[in-house]
């Protein structure tokens, strides 16, 4: 009996405590906000990259590579009625748009998070979205929530392609993912979306906090919230969550690029049915049209106008010219941290290096690459001959890691490798300084009319230097070093006219953050491996690819990618094999009687066989060097089982291994080649 009452009353106690909560709820009516004309009243705390448009649109990121946004709510929003209460049910819609140079590449995406703080300045762009870094990724002290629409396949984050929707909870790796799209209500059919493709399209995220399951779904904006959400997911937000969070939205690009747009936003606290946008009121995006619009033709300028314009342009240069006097000052103070005292002798001061190429002078310029420009230089204290890079370095994320790096690359020697003799950093740059190769690149030699045609046993000579060096990288280092970047003008030519491998390990700054985010593809688009381009996992057999096309380079004096055809010069070289006319693909610059057939012959064989889509056909470069020096016979070349699909065919889409699927990423890789086009710079 006492039992019963005594339970009688927790249950009594329960109702009341219920009861209280749901009633003292609705006074976060005013935690709900709809903005359905866009954002210009919005008062919404904006930095980085993001901007109101005049006309009232969200502008997350602009076409700029390493670019992070953020826009938030101004005022914190509470999302629980205690510390030891759950999470509020809320609901959000919003329409966004992704405007992006290339037909079939984007970068990186646009992410509605929900997060304890405003402050992201220790943040990363590219595929940490402007909300995290590598340290603090996937840390459950974050308390971030966050759903992310992702245009670009990180395979070290687990992403499942370069076109989806994903849950995030304290981290970009997802906890739950679908390729875009929407269920259709009637038949259940799944259709495909594509967030880049510019169209507007709307997206739902409901949580209900009694079921704590939460549901996000997109559609296009013509249509309807579709009944079955295109994520469904069970999760304790309540032990994610704080009490009282910023909503908002981030958004980044990384090598790759596009704009980023918000159109319209509305939010609810405490319940599930966020107020629908008017899709009629919605601020329009910008078209092509007005981008290109040329400003009106000046009929009539007025003397007095144009003379009080003159005098502001010379007052602002005169401003312009003192900011940027100042903020140079400031950016070539020489950056010394305590833990580089043990790279001691490897580090050298600006004011040498400054002195050594004359003031950086434009006379000095050897060339510019995807890395930065570089000079020549005398240091004057030895009376050396270097090159020096300048890598411009706005980030000092994972510096310590890469200097440790750098000076460990620093150790290695070997005649077909450019030797780096020292480093020096400056607040925005990093200067690498390397022996000086009075040849130039070997992309001068082989595509410059102006220079002489290189020889045959220089070709071959070249061919072996740059094998040796490899080899040398792979197989007998302390560690094995991955160039991922071997390409003609990587390779430099000293005095005698030696291939010598340079950059080595300097796409190492991909993976430690610095400058350029994305891991997504690093290389030159024409070298890269088909399951390179899929996956960004660099392997000595994606270098031994590169080289197989440097091999086909050097003998064929062609690029890799036809410019105007945007032919693969490798598919060529293998048509010939297979008609029996492989000769015919070498250089008509090379002389008759300068050449041995049979020599000839096995390079070229070489050539295609290093650069075979299949991995595991590829040889070693240990193997390579012997081929190369008769010490082993070439094996059987067979590309037979890829004849009735062609070589190109077969690259683009055979699967990378057992466990990832195959994609048609035919599209991707020919965007990407494209793009890579205006990336490569010959100078001649
Ligand atoms: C809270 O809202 C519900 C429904 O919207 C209403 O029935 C209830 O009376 C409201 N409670 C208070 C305290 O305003
Ligand atoms: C933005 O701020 C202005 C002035 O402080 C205020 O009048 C306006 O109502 C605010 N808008 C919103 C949406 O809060
Ligand atoms: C943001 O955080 C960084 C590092 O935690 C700090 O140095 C900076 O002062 C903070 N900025 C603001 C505006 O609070
Ligand atoms: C998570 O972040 C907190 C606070 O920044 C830190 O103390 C903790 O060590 C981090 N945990 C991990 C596993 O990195
Ligand atoms: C949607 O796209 C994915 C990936 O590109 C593909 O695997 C799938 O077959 C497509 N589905 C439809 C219905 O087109
Ligand atoms: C999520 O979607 C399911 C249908 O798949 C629906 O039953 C459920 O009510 C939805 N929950 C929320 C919070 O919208
Ligand atoms: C799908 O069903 C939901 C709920 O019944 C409805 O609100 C929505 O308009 C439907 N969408 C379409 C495209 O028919
Ligand atoms: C959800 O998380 C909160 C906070 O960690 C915890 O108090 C609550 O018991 C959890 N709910 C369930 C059903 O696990
Ligand atoms: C949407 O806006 C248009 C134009 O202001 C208005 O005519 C229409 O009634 C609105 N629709 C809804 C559902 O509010």
């Amino acid at each position: 009996m006492k039992m019963q009452f005594k339970k009688l009353i927790v249950l009594l106690w329960i109702f009341l405590m219920v009861d209280y909560s749901s009633a003292s709820s609705n006074n976060t009516d005013d935690h709900s906000f709809i903005f359905s004309e866009g954002f210009s009243e919005a008062n919404f705390s904006l930095d980085g990259a993001a901007s109101i448009t005049p006309n009232g649109l969200l502008k997350l990121t602009m076409d700029e590579q390493q670019q992070k946004g953020h826009a938030f709510f101004p005022k914190r929003i509470p999302f629980r009625q205690s510390p030891a209460g759950n999470i509020f049910s809320f609901s959000t819609t919003f329409i966004f748009a992704i405007i992006s140079p290339y037909a079939k590449l984007s970068g990186h995406g646009i992410v509605f998070f929900v997060s304890p703080t405003t402050n992201f300045s220790t943040a990363n762009p590219s595929q940490f979205f402007g909300l995290f870094n590598p340290n603090n990724n996937g840390n459950s002290s974050n308390n971030i929530f966050a759903v992310e629409l992702d245009t670009i396949q990180n395979s070290e984050l687990h992403d499942i392609d370069d076109d989806h929707v994903g849950i995030d909870i304290n981290g970009v790796i997802s906890d739950l993912s679908h390729h875009a799209g929407y269920f259709d209500n009637l038949t259940g059919k799944f259709h495909n979306l594509s967030l880049y493709s510019g169209d507007p399209m709307q997206v739902w995220i409901d949580y209900d906090g009694g079921e704590m399951k939460l549901n996000v779904t997109l559609a296009p904006i013509q249509i309807p919230k579709p009944k079955r959400p295109l994520l469904s997911l069970v999760v304790n937000l309540s032990s994610i969550l704080l009490d009282s969070m910023y909503v908002g939205f981030s958004s980044s690009t990384g090598t790759v690029m596009a704009s980023h747009y918000i159109l319209g936003w509305s939010f609810k606290m405490n319940g599930l049915r966020s107020e629908a946008l008017n899709i009629s009121t919605l601020p329009s995006l910008p078209t092509q049209a007005t981008i290109e619009e040329k400003p009106k033709s000046l009929m009539t300028i007025w003397l007095p106008v144009a003379a009080v314009s003159l005098a502001l342009l010379i007052s602002m240069a005169v401003i312009v010219i003192l900011i940027m006097v100042r903020k140079r000052r400031k950016k070539f103070e020489e950056l010394v941290e305590d833990w580089e005292q043990q790279y001691g002798p490897q580090r050298l001061s600006y004011k040498a290096l400054f002195k050594a190429t004359k003031g950086f002078k434009d006379k000095q310029l050897l060339g510019t690459g995807g890395f930065g420009k570089v000079y020549k230089g005398t240091l004057h204290k030895s009376d050396t001959e270097v090159a020096v890079k300048r890598v411009s370095n706005e980030s000092r994320q994972g510096m310590r890691e890469f200097i440790a790096e750098i000076a460990s690359l620093g150790r290695l020697r070997h005649r077909n490798i450019v030797q780096l003799l020292g480093y020096c950093r400056t607040k925005s740059e990093l200067l690498l300084v390397y022996e000086y190769m009075p040849n130039g690149s070997l992309d001068k030699s082989l595509h410059c009319r102006d220079k002489p045609a290189l020889k045959w046993s220089q070709r071959l000579h070249i061919i072996k230097g740059v094998a040796s060096g490899l080899e040398y990288l792979h197989e007998d280092c302390e560690q094995v070093v991955i160039h991922r970047d071997i390409k003609t003008n990587n390779v430099l030519l000293d005095s005698e006219l030696n291939g010598r491998l340079g950059d080595f390990g300097l796409a190492r700054l991909y993976d430690h953050g610095i400058d350029f985010q994305t891991t997504h593809v690093v290389g030159t688009m024409g070298y890269l491996a088909p399951e390179l381009a899929r996956t960004g996992r660099a392997t000595t057999l994606t270098d031994v690819f590169a080289f197989g096309i440097f091999i086909l380079e050097v003998v064929c004096g062609k690029k890799p990618i036809e410019p105007k055809s945007q032919s693969l010069l490798v598919d060529w070289v293998v048509e010939n094999w297979q008609k029996g006319t492989i000769l015919d693909t070498r250089d008509p610059r090379l002389e008759e009687e300068s050449y041995i057939v049979d020599d000839l012959e096995l390079v070229l064989e070489l050539g295609l066989l290093c650069s075979h889509p299949l991995p595991t056909l590829r040889p070693t470069m240990r193997q390579v060097v012997q081929y190369l020096n008769g010490d082993a016979p070439l094996p059987q070349l067979s590309f037979a089982f890829l004849s009735s699909r062609g070589f190109d065919e077969f690259v683009l889409s055979y699967p990378v291994s057992s466990s990832t699927p195959i994609r048609s990423g035919d599209d991707q890789f020919e965007t990407l080649q494209k793009q890579a086009e205006d990336s490569v710079v010959y100078i001649c």
